[in-house]
């Protein structure tokens, strides 16, 4: 064999080996995907099903939160989406409570991601802070493991309050702010009553889903 074509033949060689080994990494990584997806759909599952028994007490349903969902329009609703998916809590077939995920768009450092539960009469049954960015100390009083105060809002509604009270203290209203912190807990306050809004101006066709 002549010296160009030992090179030849040795180039196309390691081409081979070199392509080779690319499909078989590319496959071993498709197939890990493949096997960490299912585990991060049944994670993120497990996080949204235990966010839900928070805002829903278990009394109020006997249906699978998760299957049971109907999405409503929100353009122009200021809750962080055009399309909110509502999970519908059910007793013997009919509508007890629903919950759905709104955004706080302007806590101290960004938008705040919340869930809540409303009763069928607008009552709210819970809300939860899901993720947000607040710092540790002054803003994160939000998380239910570092103080109480997100549990103010429950039994609070559109009708046994009026828009004023709707706010924290220091702007005349009902909730308190933290020490330091005015603008974290009146972003929530405002996403929260505007979750209300959305609640009662969809609660006919939710209540009838
Ligand atoms: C470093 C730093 C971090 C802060 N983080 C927050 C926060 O997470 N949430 C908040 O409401 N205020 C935070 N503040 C305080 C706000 O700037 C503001 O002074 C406070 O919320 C009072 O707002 P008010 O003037 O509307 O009452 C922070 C201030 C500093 C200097």
């Amino acid at each position: 064999m002549s010296k160009l074509a030992d090179l030849k033949s040795r180039v196309s060689y390691q081409g081979l080996l070199l392509g080779g080994f690319a499909l078989l990494a590319s496959g071993l990584l498709g197939l890990a995907d493949y096997n960490t997806r299912d585990v991060i759909q049944l994670r993120m599952e497990e996080d949204l099903r235990a966010s839900l028994t928070q805002v829903i007490p278990h009394t109020f349903y006997d249906n699978n939160l998760l299957a049971d969902t109907t999405y409503i329009d929100s353009t122009g609703e200021q809750l962080g989406q055009d399309k909110t998916l509502v999970y519908l809590a059910r007793l013997e077939g009919k509508i007890s409570a629903v919950s759905f995920r709104l955004v706080a768009p302007d806590g101290y450092s960004g938008a705040i991601s919340l869930i809540m539960g409303i009763d069928k009469e607008g009552n709210v049954l819970g809300v939860r802070v899901l993720a947000h960015a607040e710092t540790p100390g002054l803003g994160d009083k939000i998380e239910q493991n570092k103080s109480n105060w997100i549990l103010s809002f429950n039994k609070r509604s559109l009708d046994n309050m009026t828009k004023k009270q709707w706010a924290v203290k220091k702007d005349g209203g009902e909730f308190d702010q933290f020490s330091g912190a005015t603008i974290t807990p009146r972003a929530i306050v405002n996403a929260v009553y505007r979750g209300l809004e959305f609640f009662k101006r969809h609660q006919v066709e939710l209540l009838a889903s």
